[in-house]
């Protein structure tokens, strides 16, 4: 089998982490590097690669297989209808846009094109998550009741040096990273019907927020609350206990409660609690404590090879355009929230 021609948009924290998984995968090479700002070419004369300032020259110079899309999230649209237009199957790093205008041109110019995009909501190739929405969707902790999640942690003071990350729009917490918690929501337990948060900026006191709370209804009749810090030194994040990132401090703690009507699942550990006598039920009972093995693999990795198997039409996108956009749909419902102070109900 040929080797598929890759090429990255981007080359700041995420590009660079994709350019490495690309040099190092069996299956594809990375035959360029585009940024707009010209120190870049530092990061493709590190990885051996051709550079361009230009995406229109990278495509018209270079034939390519796919590209992985990772700029400022507000770029995305432009930079993903460019590669559709040309045929080009496209990994756009999440939130898919910043705006739901931007998303649904994305959408269209793929359904146009007839190209695949998938969406670089990496999580949903972790086998932790895989493995838990396999637990819940088999029924270990019987039927789902409620979910509680909590991301928390200290982002370094220099991630704000970088101007879009502190700004709207694009910037801030919810975009950059709840994207992920609700997307994970929405992958293990069901659509999102309706959400309710509230919000804080008073430790950084940017224009974006730094805390956030947010209550959600989903159309299963589940519950769950999502409650987010970024500026707090915490052990409870999806990055710090999953160990999966290994830029992040490695946390031996759990952040996701899964509630049922027979037990509890704590991720990413996946202990599951529950009574193992039926006939002995209820809080004066002891529960007990179940430990799951746990495979673990790059997600980052995973989704890479996964690319790669959509461009070769053998499997359709875990995560597509529209269901993506459906994730930053949650994701600005939780920010007109905010600024409503009211809850917000989803179109389905
Ligand atoms: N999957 C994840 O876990 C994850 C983690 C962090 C960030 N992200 C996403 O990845 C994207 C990039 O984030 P980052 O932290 O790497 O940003 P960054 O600021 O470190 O890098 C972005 C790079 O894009 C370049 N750029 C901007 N506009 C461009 C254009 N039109 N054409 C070519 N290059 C352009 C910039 O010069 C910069 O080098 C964002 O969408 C972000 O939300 C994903």
């Amino acid at each position: 089998m040929s080797s598929l021609r890759l090429a990255v948009i981007g080359a700041g924290v995420v590009g660079r982490s994709h350019a490495q998984r690309i040099v190092e995968a069996p299956s594809c090479s990375l035959v360029g590097i585009c940024d707009s700002d010209p120190k870049c070419q530092d990061v493709a004369t590190e990885f051996n690669t051709g550079f361009y300032t230009d995406s229109e020259n990278l495509l018209q110079q270079q034939e390519l297989d796919g590209v992985i899309i990772a700029t400022p999230n507000a770029s995305h649209g432009t930079l993903a209808s460019v590669c559709l237009t040309r045929g080009v199957p496209v990994l756009v790093e999440k939130p898919i846009s910043d705006t739901l205008d931007g998303a649904h041109a994305i959408v269209e110019a793929a359904e146009q094109a007839g190209v695949p995009v998938l969406v670089g909501h990496h999580r949903r190739h972790s086998t932790a998550i895989r493995q838990t929405k396999q637990l819940l969707d088999d029924r270990a902790i019987g039927d789902l009741v409620a979910a509680s999640l909590l991301w928390a942690l200290k982002k370094p003071d220099e991630y704000f040096d970088v101007d879009w990350r502190s700004r709207r729009p694009g910037g801030g917490p919810v975009l950059i990273n709840l994207i992920h918690e609700l997307d994970t929501l929405r992958f293990l337990c069901g659509e999102i019907d309706r959400v309710f948060a509230q919000a804080s900026s008073q430790t950084r006191q940017l224009e974006v927020e730094d805390s956030v709370s947010i209550s959600l209804s989903l159309q299963s009749g589940v519950i769950a609350t999502l409650l987010a810090c970024d500026s707090t030194p915490a052990p409870w994040s999806y990055e710090a206990t999953t160990h999966e990132n290994p830029l992040y401090f490695e946390s031996p703690e759990n952040c996701y409660f899964f509630l049922g009507t027979e037990g509890g699942l704590a991720f990413p550990r996946l202990d599951i609690w529950r009574h193992d006598d039926p006939d002995a039920v209820g809080w004066q009972h002891p529960l007990t404590q179940h430990a799951q093995e746990i495979a673990s693999r790059d997600p980052l990795e995973a989704q890479l090879e996964h690319f790669c198997e959509v461009i070769r039409g053998n499997a359709q996108p875990l995560i597509d355009a529209r269901d993506a956009t459906r994730s930053l749909a949650v994701a600005h419902a939780v920010l007109e929230s905010i600024q409503t102070r009211q809850p917000v109900k989803l179109t389905s």
